[in-house]
């Protein structure tokens, strides 16, 4: 059985810890975090978290990556309602709003076959939303059935089905000052690797690089290109809490309070909701701000008149940063040279897998099916 080491356990880490386990692999598992721990550096607990693809439709493999995703969830949520639960996903109709007619290309009446909604086609329930309809200072928008997930929920399972698949888990934090050659030895010094098989081959692991954010001190040489896009958002409850078959996203995109988007989200298997939001690249920030909380309730009350009198108690205030890579995410083999080892030359077998941004949730089931194939590779 060959060897698999994945650093990194957030929802990528754990997804492709899933996804070769199926395989056949045997995986371990080395991370700073693991679901239960609240960091700044630790993206995936901070997330919204829903499906709403921002691939373009260019972008086919992230188009594709989504889709996988969406047909994944949605097959549980119609067959298997207690493990739609456990997952903590729900299905909710998701109102996409726009201040602008232009935004959708065609004045008054979105057209579902422009190109900004490719996805009109393969999504449930997908329908233009009348103007009468629409809340005041919206000029335009479209709705369909999206996936909400609760990510606190969502990581556990995960990493509950991977150990149930023979998970091994390590909590370390690599050094990051050594280089990736550096964090790589003490990867290979933690899980007591040999470094040749008895036949005298080369039988390293091969390393999944799924640190997210973290990989920019680990990698110097691709470290410019990753930026943090902070994300500050609240948790709350509402009251009146709408009736649970009413739940709603609305999302809102407005380019005058950009980089902002203004969103509530309900959160899966709670009574909470999730109010956003900011997206601001390169703000390092982990400290949530009261004024941005004050603006983001008042731009959630605007795009939501059934908002307009509620009471909002808040729960928790929250900053995620999302892990940006210029040139989009990250997935494909490098080769590192460790040095000697036990008389044979180390080279290991590096499969990166970051920068996923805004997307890590609906990226992740197909970012780690490709990853798959590209270990099959490296072994066949
Ligand atoms: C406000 C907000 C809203 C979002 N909404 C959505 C959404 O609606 N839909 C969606 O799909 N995505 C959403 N995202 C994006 C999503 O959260 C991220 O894309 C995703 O969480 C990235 O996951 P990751 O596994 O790559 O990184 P992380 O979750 O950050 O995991 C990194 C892992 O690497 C480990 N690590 C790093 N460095 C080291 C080291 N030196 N040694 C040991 N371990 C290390 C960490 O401990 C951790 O386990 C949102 C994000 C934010 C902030
Ligand atoms: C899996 O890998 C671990 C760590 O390298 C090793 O201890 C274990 O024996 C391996 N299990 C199998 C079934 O190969
Ligand atoms: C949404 O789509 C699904 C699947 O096509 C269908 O079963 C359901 O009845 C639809 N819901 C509404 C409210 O139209
Ligand atoms: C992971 O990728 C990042 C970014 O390229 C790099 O800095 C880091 O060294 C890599 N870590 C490992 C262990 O491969």
């Amino acid at each position: 059985m060959s060897s698999v080491v994945i650093l990194g356990a957030g929802v990528i880490g754990l997804q492709t810890a899933v996804s070769l386990l199926e395989a056949g692999y045997n995986v371990t598992i080395i991370a700073k975090h693991f679901p239960g721990d609240e960091s700044i550096e630790y993206t995936s607990p901070w997330a919204g978290a829903i499906w709403r693809t921002h691939a373009t439709p260019d972008q086919e493999e992230q188009c594709r990556w989504d889709l996988e995703s969406y047909k994944s969830w949605i097959g549980v949520l119609e067959n298997d309602r207690g493990l739609a639960e456990e997952m903590g996903i729900q299905v909710s109709l998701q109102f996409i709003l726009f201040k602008e007619l232009l935004v959708l290309g065609i004045p008054h009446s979105p057209n579902p076959s422009s190109p900004s909604l490719w996805f009109s086609s393969h999504v449930q329930n997908f329908s233009v939303i009348l103007p009468t309809d629409l809340p005041p200072g919206c000029l335009s928008g479209v709705a369909y059935d999206s996936i909400a997930i609760n990510p606190s929920k969502y990581l556990f399972f995960l990493l509950s089905k991977a150990s149930r698949l023979g998970l091994q888990v390590i909590k370390a934090d690599l050094p990051t000052s050594a280089g990736l050659s550096g964090a790589i030895s003490s990867t290979l010094s933690l899980i007591e690797t040999k470094a040749s098989s008895p036949d005298g081959s080369n039988a390293f692991p091969i390393v999944i690089n799924c640190t997210g954010l973290g990989a920019k001190s680990l990698c110097p040489a691709d470290s410019s290109n990753l930026y943090p896009i902070r994300g500050q958002t609240l948790l709350v409850r509402i009251h009146p809490c709408p009736p649970p078959n009413i739940l709603r996203i609305i999302m809102h995109e407005d380019p005058s309070i950009a980089p902002a988007v203004t969103y509530i989200i309900p959160r899966p298997g709670t009574n909470e909701f999730v109010l956003g939001g900011t997206k601001k690249p390169n703000d390092w920030s982990p400290e949530p701000d009261a004024e941005t909380c004050e603006r983001i309730i008042a731009r959630c009350r605007s795009i939501w008149p059934d908002m307009a009198d509620v009471e909002i108690e808040i729960s928790s205030m929250q900053v995620g940063l999302r892990p940006g890579r210029k040139g989009g995410v990250r997935v494909g083999v490098e080769e590192i040279d460790v040095g000697v080892r036990e008389g044979v030359m180390g080279k290991v077998k590096v499969v990166h897998q970051y920068g996923h941004a805004g997307a890590g949730y609906q990226n992740s089931i197909g970012s780690a099916r490709k990853v798959v194939d590209l270990v099959r590779g490296i072994v066949e």
